[in-house]
């Protein structure tokens, strides 16, 4: 039995405006392991946000199968498929997503909340990995007191809180500037291997793309190896 965490297997995703159909993505099969760290590079427009969406549950494809943790998800109903990416997968997105009207520890809190976890438990979590991410002193600031890259390592952080088995993480360092890309790069990975998790992430940046040894790419619409 494979043992693959998310995979794809003759995936196709197109869009229809007026009479026009516009072929996107095409026979995309793709398996991501258990602790695996895979690159999803090209250039824009390719279709990574488009995959990385579809392999998340966020978006609906045309044809073919997506397995969240073994799981066929074209049968699932809305509920089942929020519940599912909810125990199973964490996202990071190129602009944080944080909610504004709370501070860096509630953000970090919700995921946990949300599945009914016990407040004190979920504080202490969430400042755990706050404490890894090296804001251990930012705890009570509010997004709009922090800086860019301290914005996103809190979006790391809440990505991470809820010990999913997955991590799709869509230009993650793609707001931020080279030294902060570097360290919340660093960041990431460090964590993804502490916590035994698989990372899919799309980048553009070739100094973070470098350092990952495993990379797929999106070309005449379908994935290959490079
Ligand atoms: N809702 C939509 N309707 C029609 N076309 C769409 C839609 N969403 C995306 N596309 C098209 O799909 C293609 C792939 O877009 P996608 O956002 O996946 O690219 P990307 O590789 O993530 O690019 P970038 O590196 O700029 O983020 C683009 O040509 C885009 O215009
Ligand atoms: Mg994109």
């Amino acid at each position: 039995m494979s043992n693959a965490v998310l995979e794809a297997k003759g995936v196709f995703k197109n869009y229809t405006q007026g009479d026009i159909q516009f072929d996107i993505l095409q026979d995309i099969n793709f398996a991501l392991h258990k602790k695996e760290v895979v690159g999803l590079i090209g250039p824009s427009g390719s279709g990574k946000t488009t995959l990385l969406n579809l392999l998340g549950m966020l978006d609906i494809p045309s044809g073919g199968e997506i397995f969240v943790d073994g799981i066929a998800t074209s049968v699932l109903s809305d509920a089942d498929k929020t519940k599912l990416r909810g125990a199973s997968i964490g996202f990071v997105f190129q602009f944080h997503n944080l909610l504004q009207d709370f501070t860096a520890l509630e953000n970090v809190m919700f995921p946990l909340l949300i599945q009914g976890i016990d407040r004190n438990i979920a504080k202490e979590k969430a400042e755990n990995i706050l404490e890894k991410m090296g804001l251990k002193d930012r705890l009570k600031n509010y997004p709009s007191q922090l800086s860019g890259g301290e914005q996103q390592r809190v979006a790391i952080a809440r990505a991470v809180v809820f010990n999913p088995k997955i991590i799709i993480a869509d230009e993650p360092t793609g707001n931020l500037d080279t030294k902060n890309s570097q360290m919340v790069f660093e960041m990431l990975l460090d964590l993804v291997s502490q916590m035994d998790l698989a990372i899919i992430l799309a980048t553009h940046d070739t100094s973070i793309s470098s350092r990952i040894p495993k990379k797929i790419t999106i070309e005449n619409k379908t994935l290959v190896d490079i």
